[in-house]
């Protein structure tokens, strides 16, 4: 017997990124948008635990218990008095250390994979609680759609989205560290004054209306300075993509994978191509969103 789960990438719409706590988090207003892009998690009775991967980058993907799908599974266990006796086999096809929540996705996958298979039957409340323990951006891979993200990105508040958007995701040779750019965000910002991180009321009216142009007038991701300062070829990837006619381009969370937004599902077809031709990115693929948040299958 073995259950399979399917779970979202994201993007973030808007990412307000406060002052460094005390504890090395910032605060955020983490707008999260979960597109059709998606890794499945599959869990099956082993001897022990152990994790495999498959997909075009799954030798750059950690096999051992730093996996957050491990650490989901060792969570559950642990709570519950289970030995955590799995194999959970990735079949990865979000980007790896590509600033969309691949690892996040699976941590979230694990754990709705495990609880089904172990018929733990974790209410929402403790899986919630048991993917916030295991990184800021898990909580939003289980639940999808659209919503903000407060505290650490962890607190979700679900949004309303009116319509579906079409992007386009450049990927990039190698990945960037979350950390990492977090560090350069703080070298960045060092001396100036940071504000409050609150969500923009005229990027919530956008979604709600399902509307690509005022979208595009609206995103804002706080970590592109320092994404681009660690990474400065990636500015002329943003450039390919507006100059193949994105309504928005920018870069995806932490990075280096950029995000475009387009008005259709065709213009997003043409953005691709013209990005697969532009030699300023590794490949360029197509998603649209929203999509729902990991789903037994
Ligand atoms: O929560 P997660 O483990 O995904 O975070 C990875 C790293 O990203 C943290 O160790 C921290 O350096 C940075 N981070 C942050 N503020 C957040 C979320 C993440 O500084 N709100």
């Amino acid at each position: 017997m073995s259950v399979t789960v399917r779970v979202p990438a994201k993007v973030n719409v808007q990412l307000a990124v406060g002052a460094a706590r005390a504890d090395g988090f910032h605060d955020l207003a983490n707008v999260f948008l979960a597109v059709g892009l998606h890794d499945e998690i599959t869990a099956t009775p082993a001897e022990e635990l152990r994790i495999t991967c498959e997909g075009p980058d799954a030798h750059q993907v950690p096999l051992d218990r730093t996996n957050l799908a491990a650490r989901a599974a060792l969570a559950l266990a642990g709570r519950h008095g289970l030995d955590p006796a799995v194999h959970l086999h990735i079949a990865k096809d979000i980007p790896v250390a590509g600033g969309m929540a691949g690892g996040s996705a699976d941590g979230a996958g694990a754990l709705l994979a495990c609880d089904a298979l172990w018929g733990t039957n974790a209410s929402r409340a403790e899986l919630l609680d048991i993917c916030a323990e295991l990184g800021s951006d898990v909580p939003f891979s289980l639940v999808g759609g659209a919503a903000l993200g407060t505290g650490r990105g962890e607190r979700l508040t679900a949004l309303e989205v009116g319509g579906a958007f079409h992007w386009v995701f450049a990927t990039a040779d190698g990945g960037l560290s979350t950390p990492a750019v977090y560090r350069e965000f703080d070298r960045l910002a060092e001396g100036g004054g940071i504000p409050e991180p609150v969500a923009s009321p005229d990027l919530l009216d956008a979604l709600a209306k399902g509307d690509p142009d005022a979208l595009a007038a609206t995103v804002v991701n706080d970590l592109q300075p320092a994404a681009l300062s660690l990474y400065p070829s990636l500015a002329d990837t943003l450039a390919a993509g507006r100059a193949a006619g994105a309504l928005a381009a920018l870069v995806s969370g932490s990075g280096p994978t950029t995000a475009f937004l387009t008005r259709d599902a065709e213009s997003a077809e043409r953005v691709a191509a013209d990005l697969r031709s532009s030699g300023t990115c590794r490949t360029a693929r197509t998603a649209s969103a929203p999509a729902a948040g990991a789903t037994v299958l």
